[in-house]
């Protein structure tokens, strides 16, 4: 299981150091939670906050895009260094050229799907897909909790993956925790965002997420 500690539950007057700190505990990527207030209820980071991340850490940036016309953000959040960028179904009505634009800027395409949105809305994007982000939170803010029925959605993304013979990484987003991550991981995902989880409970980040790759086995 990949643990992407997501950055919307560190100290943004510290964000160099909470980078830092995670990757010394064993990240294997950073999430970024871009939001513009449109999309979603909250306002986050832009491409210049990529920009300033880029050379604080070698792990990939993986650029969450919860926007309103996502397309006319890939060329500069791609410049910007992001290494996958995903973008949610439910905001473009082109959902498949915005995969391949992102794939022509040299970047790794992720499709995003909010819990009421069925997976019949990616089937066609899957062939093409890097990614697949099913959220498991209503997108926005972090520290919600998990919605259970999404490890079924999990599950059932899963067994069309295998029989298709598709590649892409299964990815899970919200209320990760201890409690909630091996229904994720039984149900075959791959990677799991956590914020709260690892920025704002328990023990240090590092025993954080030593503590959710204990309980995703
Ligand atoms: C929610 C964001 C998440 C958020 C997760 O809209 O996409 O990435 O940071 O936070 P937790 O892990 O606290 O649910
Ligand atoms: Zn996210």
């Amino acid at each position: 299981m990949k643990i992407a500690p997501s950055i919307l539950s560190a100290d943004f007057a510290n964000m160099a150091r909470d980078i830092r700190t995670v990757q010394e505990g064993g990240a294997d990527m950073i999430h970024v939670d871009v939001m513009d207030g449109h999309f979603v209820p909250n306002l986050t980071f832009g491409p210049g906050m990529v920009a300033a991340i880029r050379p604080v850490t070698s792990l990939p940036l993986d650029v969450h895009m919860m926007v309103d016309d996502p397309e006319q953000w890939i060329p500069a959040f791609a410049k910007a260094g992001a290494d996958t960028m995903l973008i949610h179904v439910e905001a473009t009505p082109h959902i498949y050229r915005a995969m391949q634009l992102i794939k022509e800027h040299g970047v790794k395409a992720g499709v995003v799907l909010n819990p009421g949105t069925s997976l019949a809305a990616i089937e066609e994007v899957l062939p093409i897909v890097d990614q697949v982000l099913i959220m498991t939170v209503n997108p926005g803010f972090g520290g919600q909790a998990f919605l259970p029925a999404m490890a079924d959605k999990v599950a059932r993304l899963a067994k069309m993956r295998a029989a298709r013979d598709w590649h892409f990484a299964i990815e899970v987003d919200g209320g990760i925790s201890d409690q909630t991550i091996a229904s994720v991981a039984k149900a075959g995902a791959d990677i799991c965002v956590a914020g709260s989880y690892v920025y704002a409970e328990g023990d240090s980040p590092a025993q954080q997420i030593n503590k959710l790759r204990v309980a995703a086995q």
